[in-house]
């Protein structure tokens, strides 16, 4: 894989077996729509398992059953996002937040348009300020990174109330080279995290080999 992006320390291919293996299900046309969500969310999980590495820790004192001893845990203080883009993001966040249960769920509405391929706005409810920037950390969730056109305007979101871009991850089950040059063309330092980055995008804005949309799949509504 070459990718001319400014910095390749900024992108994480996450081609564990597990993940390789779950996202070569989701490419086949012929997986239905329930095997489909089966293996979006095994995949789901591996990445923002792998994704959250960033996540600062301290040390604690509990007893076991045994000793008292000192343990470490996700630092209190710290503010967790996740932040699914919609509508494809959903299933995505569904994991994410099993794994992390007192992270905050902000939900991102954009849809892209079908002919211009520009991301539009339809639901966003972030807060107008956050408490702690440099302690706020935001994982914005979407199965495809395309033209990159959406996960911009998410990202965009949080560098304008002021977190850090190395705060800010943007996972996607698979992506664009495109997308990926998109994303640090305007945020060089916001890591992309990703299963695999595929060939090209076609004349209409799809990922080559891909695994269709995304969204259609997920929720059944490839309509025949
Ligand atoms: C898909 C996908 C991303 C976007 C990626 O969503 O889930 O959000 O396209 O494309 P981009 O990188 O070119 O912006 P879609 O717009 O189809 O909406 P949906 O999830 O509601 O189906
Ligand atoms: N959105 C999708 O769901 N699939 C693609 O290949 C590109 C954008």
């Amino acid at each position: 894989m070459e990718l001319s992006i400014k910095k390749p320390e900024n992108i994480s291919v996450c081609d564990h077996p597990l993940a390789l293996h779950n996202l070569t299900i989701m490419r086949n046309k012929n997986t239905p729509a329930e095997l489909f969500r089966n293996a979006t969310r095994r995949l789901a999980e591996v990445l923002f398992f792998s994704a959250t590495d960033n996540l600062p820790t301290v040390k604690t004192e509990i007893e076991t059953p045994l000793v008292g001893t000192e343990a470490i845990i996700i630092d209190p203080s710290a503010e967790v996002i996740i932040a699914p883009i919609l509508r494809a993001g959903l299933l995505f966040s569904e994991v994410a937040s099993n794994l992390m249960p007192d992270a905050t769920v902000q939900h991102i509405g954009l849809y892209r348009d079908e002919t211009t391929l520009k991301p539009v706005w339809y639901y966003n409810k972030i807060p107008k300020k956050f408490a702690n920037p440099l302690n706020t950390f935001v994982y914005i969730l979407d199965p495809m990174l395309a033209t990159g056109g959406s996960a911009v305007e998410a990202i965009k979101l949080y560098v304008n109330k002021d977190i850090p871009q190395e705060n800010i991850r943007f996972l996607s089950l698979l992506s664009a080279p495109e997308g990926i040059e998109k994303v640090h063309k305007e945020f060089p330092n916001v890591k992309v995290i990703t299963a695999w980055v595929d060939d090209h995008l076609n004349d209409h804005g799809y990922i080559v080999p891909g695994l269709g949309d995304a969204g259609d799949r997920t929720f059944n509504t490839l309509y025949k």
